[in-house]
């Protein structure tokens, strides 16, 4: 099995409108997989699909390598979180765990407990209503309520909109531990890129409804340059100061020179070039960043 979950060619047809259109994506175990996408691009409807919330117009999905009915069993190892997480505001998050687990039949001893401490929520927090609770706990209790019964996967739909930066922090803490210490592979969308980026091992672009892209951060650091970039009164006296002290990769682009190598050491090369009396206009970093990546395969505007 090469994928834990797999699409192929799935899609939603709404009316007229094709909220998914073949899309073919590919999850591996183990991994925090990023869908990515604007408002309305898709991202919400193949979460449902791939749930079991919702049947999809054509195509299908496996999981665990099994597809049809074999498949269907399997939609027990799956733990969701679509929209907003259905808690009872009156009950503690510790009452609205205890009333899934006894739902779906789990009842060892200490497993709310456990399941409390592994969302983060503190002792204070657990008698209080889920009702007065902010965003960031309510979110949190919804992850606790999708992991009850241990799946191996988990769909989480936006599970870090509208939160404050220290609430984003608490849920990417609590996300990475789940695949780090429990294997637990993790389905995530947002559309906060930078805050993803720092989360996910692998992404999927949807757009319009249609998956664009789909690559790891392997991939993505491959794909995307990142270099220094120099601008002097005197190009060929930079390349032969650089050259002096060792750097040889310098392409001359019509921006400035860009360096590819020893990308960390630009006040040596600062010092080179003036050194070698050359006016120096600019030097700066460039790295790529996701948001960058995602703004060129969608036709999006470039901000730099
Ligand atoms: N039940 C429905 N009936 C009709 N159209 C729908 C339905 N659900 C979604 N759509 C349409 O399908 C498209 C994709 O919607 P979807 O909710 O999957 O997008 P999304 O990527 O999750 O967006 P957002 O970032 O706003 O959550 C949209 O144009 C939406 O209006
Ligand atoms: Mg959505």
């Amino acid at each position: 099995m090469d994928y834990i979950l797999e699409t192929h060619e799935l899609t939603k047809i709404y009316g007229q409108k094709e909220a998914a259109k073949d899309v073919s994506l590919h999850i591996r175990e183990g991994q925090i997989y990023g869908l990515i996408g604007r408002n309305g691009a898709g991202k919400t409807t193949i979460m449902r699909m791939i749930s079991g919330l919702s049947a999809p117009t054509r195509g299908s999905y496996s999981l665990f390598g099994k597809t049809g009915a074999e498949m269907r069993k399997e939609l027990r190892n799956v733990g969701v979180l679509i929209e907003h997480p259905g808690l009872y505001p009156r009950l503690s998050a510790y009452e609205n765990l205890k009333i899934k687990c006894l739902g779906m039949g789990i009842k060892p001893e200490g497993y709310v407990d456990e399941l409390l401490k592994l969302i983060g929520l503190e002792a204070t927090d657990r008698k209080k209503p889920a009702g007065a609770y902010s965003l960031g706990m309510r979110q949190r209790l919804g992850i606790g309520l999708a992991l009850i019964g241990d799946p191996r996967i988990l769909i989480l739909d936006e599970p870090i909109n509208g939160l404050d930066p220290q609430g984003i922090v608490e849920v990417r803490e609590i996300l990475s531990r789940l695949r780090d210490e429990k294997g637990i592979t993790i389905m995530i969308s947002s559309h906060i890129l930078d805050e993803l980026s720092k989360l996910a091992d692998a992404y999927g672009i949807i757009h319009e409804g249609t998956l664009l892209d789909e690559f790891s951060v392997e991939e993505l650091h491959k794909r995307t340059e990142q270099y220094v970039l120099i601008r002097t009164e005197d190009d060929a006296a930079a390349v032969k100061a650089l050259n002096g002290i060792g750097i040889k990769a310098i392409d001359p682009q019509h921006d400035g020179l860009r360096i590819t190598e020893r990308m960390d050491e630009t006040p040596a090369m600062a010092k080179a070039i003036v050194g070698a009396g050359v006016g120096l206009r600019e030097l700066s970093e460039h790295t790529f960043s996701l948001e960058d990546y995602y703004l060129g395969v969608t036709g999006g505007k470039h901000n730099g």
